[in-house]
């Protein structure tokens, strides 16, 4: 069963039967360079996919370039009420326009022949295009150029993008999500701080991991004396939002103490947490206190990067008042995450096995892995049905 058996179907029709006899996915969909392009040109482009946070684009005329599915994107403040999100190549010799944050600007200029487009994607000039001083700056015939836009959208602090242009509405897409956040009001976070990390691993096991909580017993103890097993239910999962989530009886300095609560919240959500996924690589968890966003970025097939964006209610986020508070928060998200990497490169390195070939999985807690390694297969199968053997 190894890495050059990817094209047995056998392996790939597992994440269908009972988790008790099935499988996850097998290994090629974590090391393989061939299955890496593939999930880059389906899944990443054929949904909405997450690709800044909105704060970095607050002022009409900021420019922050992203990556998503491998391909350099540019999203623009373009307005007051929208940022807009393009192709960041120039239409005439595909230089890349934007290489770093910028604001204050009116326009987006291409280094390299001065061509000039607006904030909503126009092209504006094209200089010396019909000779020295012989300036192209007709609108009928600029239009054709343009650059080409990417249908982008944001919800409160995040913006997705959907690189195809097929994907559901994205209200439809989040509203599931909407629904099951009712009771929480989000416009009362403010973001207090970034958390990056490099790792040595398939982005699809950081996702994985972060949404099986059966690993909390041995790989978290501080996690498993806050809520212990016990109390812990398996996740739960419907289409392309997977979500899980506990009760906590006692409070800690680290979640739901010390810091202000969402307003006007109920007494049940006063005590619990919860975490979601939305396919493909967007997380969060949420609590009366905070809500942390975690985002895997492939890098390559075997590495990506990793983000965690922490958020607190009203002043919990920027006073001075609870500046010591926020930082038990942060330390303890920081330590949490570090406790799964040095996992997350183990389940890496074991990809390389040829004794493994999809894992033996908890019929109790498991059930979420073939759901996601569903979907997976479901996304790359619209692009290439070959490699799922036509599944
Ligand atoms: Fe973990």
């Amino acid at each position: 069963m190894g890495n050059d058996h990817w094209f047995d179907p056998d392996l790939w029709t597992r994440i269908t039967e009972p988790t008790a006899q099935g499988s996850a996915l097998p290994n090629a969909a974590y090391t393989d360079s061939a299955f890496f392009k593939l999930e880059q040109n389906s899944l990443f482009k054929n949904t909405w996919v997450f690709a800044a946070f909105a704060h970095k684009l607050p002022n009409v005329g900021d420019l922050l370039p992203v990556e998503v599915a491998g391909q350099p994107i540019l999203l623009a403040k373009s307005d007051e009420t929208a940022i807009r999100a393009f192709h960041n190549v120039c239409r005439h010799r595909g230089a890349m326009l934007v290489d770093e944050w910028k604001s204050k600007c009116r326009t987006i200029v291409c280094p390299n022949h001065s061509w000039s487009y607006s904030l909503s994607g126009e092209l504006l000039a094209r200089p010396h295009f019909f000779g020295g001083d012989k300036h192209d700056v007709n609108p009928d015939q600029c239009r054709e150029s343009n650059l080409i836009e990417i249908r982008c959208e944001t919800w409160n602090d995040w913006v997705f993008v959907n690189l195809d242009g097929n994907a559901a509405d994205f209200s439809a897409h989040i509203e599931p999500l909407v629904n099951k956040l009712d009771g929480y009001d989000l416009s009362a976070l403010n973001f207090g701080t970034e958390l990056e990390f490099d790792i040595h691993a398939n982005w699809k096991l950081v996702i994985e991991n972060f949404i099986e909580p059966y690993h909390v017993f041995s790989c978290h103890p501080w996690l498993n004396s806050f809520v212990s097993m016990a109390e812990r239910s398996p996740p739960v999962f419907e289409n392309h939002i997977l979500s899980c989530g506990y009760e906590f009886k006692e409070t800690d300095p680290a979640r739901g103490e010390g810091l202000p609560y969402f307003p006007n919240l109920s007494s049940d959500k006063k005590r619990r947490g919860d975490w979601y996924v939305l396919f493909p690589n967007f997380a969060f968890e949420i609590f009366p206190d905070q809500l942390a966003t975690f985002v895997a970025t492939p890098s390559g097939p075997d590495r990506c990067k990793e983000s965690i964006g922490l958020y607190f209610v009203g002043d919990g986020a920027n006073s001075d008042q609870y500046t010591k508070a926020r930082n038990v928060v942060i330390n303890n998200w920081h330590d949490l995450n570090n406790e799964d990497i040095g996992i997350l490169e183990r389940m890496q390195a074991g990809r390389l096995s040829d004794g493994f070939d999809g894992g033996v999985l908890s019929p109790y807690w498991d059930p979420v892995q073939q759901h996601f390694a569903r979907l997976i297969v479901e996304s790359v199968a619209s692009v290439s049905s070959e490699v799922c053997g036509g599944h």
